[in-house]
């Protein structure tokens, strides 16, 4: 199969209600991970670089590696940039071949959000790659923003519907309480569905994505600390919830924390039992072994998005 826009699995997803993963990718492991996890529970994926990602594993190397990935899967499989952060890293990406770029204006105001979306979408749609962009604010707990700012951070419903008409974008991500990172919450988890509710009712058929979507998967945190780390507190988005999203609206959902999470526990986990090791395969393995463990989970249990290839 090759490598395909998010166009088709999106209009599945909004019409059998389920959501389709976006999965970080930094390295081979990874990809392999998420890629075999796909396979396995026969579902469509995304995979998603950041702007560092690439700077860090360089795109032709990401390129080639997805080549392969892509040579030996029957399932859809897309290539996105995450959180684009300007035209000209849009434009490169576009270039060397990826299918689907974000355009990130969130930091900007309304205008200026959508006149750089808006040269991104054209840029993008003469050369058949789609766009997601980006309209409310993803504040974390460490950002400090008070009840009134809180509430301006959200996604507003009738900001959504003009941005989608005015810049063409091909999907929106709406900030309804998610945050990046392992500290989401600092109490109960808790996501504006009612806005989710009415964005939806406004642009049934603009496919909503949601960022910041880790669970921060509870017994990974556990073993991170259990073996030398240092991350307490650590809270995300309960399964439950997501599933609700998944079934309410949301087309993509967006995963890197608890990829994350995952590779370092199981490494962690092995250094500690095995201070004699340093075969990278003898800790790379496991760490592969465990992330795609956790994507089929979320592709099976909690977004509905197996057998749907
Ligand atoms: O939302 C951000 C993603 O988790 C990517 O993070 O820029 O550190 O690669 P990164
Ligand atoms: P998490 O930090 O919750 O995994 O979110 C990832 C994300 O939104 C990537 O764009
Ligand atoms: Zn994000």
């Amino acid at each position: 199969m090759s490598l395909v826009t998010t166009k088709e699995m999106f209009e599945k997803s909004m019409k059998e209600h389920f959501a389709i993963g976006a999965f970080n990718i930094n390295n081979m492991e990874i990809m392999q991970a998420i890629v075999d996890a796909a396979k396995e529970e026969k579902s469509p994926v995304i995979l998603q670089a950041s702007s560092s990602a690439i700077k860090y594993a360089r795109v032709n190397y990401l390129m080639k590696m997805l080549e392969a990935a892509v040579e030996e899967t029957d399932v859809p499989i897309a290539i996105h940039l995450d959180h684009g952060p300007d035209f000209e890293t849009c434009k490169m990406c576009i270039d060397a071949g990826f299918t689907s770029v974000m355009i990130d204006g969130s930091k900007y105001d309304f205008e200026e959000n959508i006149a750089i979306t808006k040269k991104v979408v054209d840029y993008a749609h003469e050369r058949g790659v789609v766009v997601e962009a980006e309209l409310g604010k993803l504040a974390g707990i460490e950002d400090d923003v008070n009840v009134s700012e809180s509430d301006a951070m959200y996604t507003d419903p009738d900001q959504a519907k003009e941005f989608v008409e005015r810049t063409g974008c091909d999907s929106l991500a709406i900030a309804i309480g998610t945050s990046h990172g392992a500290y989401k919450f600092k109490g109960e988890a808790k996501l504006r569905f009612d806005i989710l509710e009415k964005i939806k009712e406004k642009l049934p058929n603009t496919p909503i994505v949601l960022h910041g979507a880790s669970t921060v998967i509870p017994e990974l945190v556990e073993t991170c600390n259990k073996y030398g780390g240092n991350i307490p507190g650590a809270k995300g988005v309960p399964d439950e919830m997501l599933h609700e999203a998944s079934v309410r609206g949301v087309s993509k959902i967006n995963v890197d924390t608890d990829l994350r999470l995952a590779m370092t526990a199981e490494i962690r986990k092995v250094f500690a039992e095995n201070p004699e090791a340093f075969d990278p395969r003898k800790y790379l393995t496991p760490a592969r072994d465990k992330i795609t463990e956790v994507v089929r989970h979320k592709m099976r249990d909690v977004f509905g998005s197996n057998n749907k290839a």
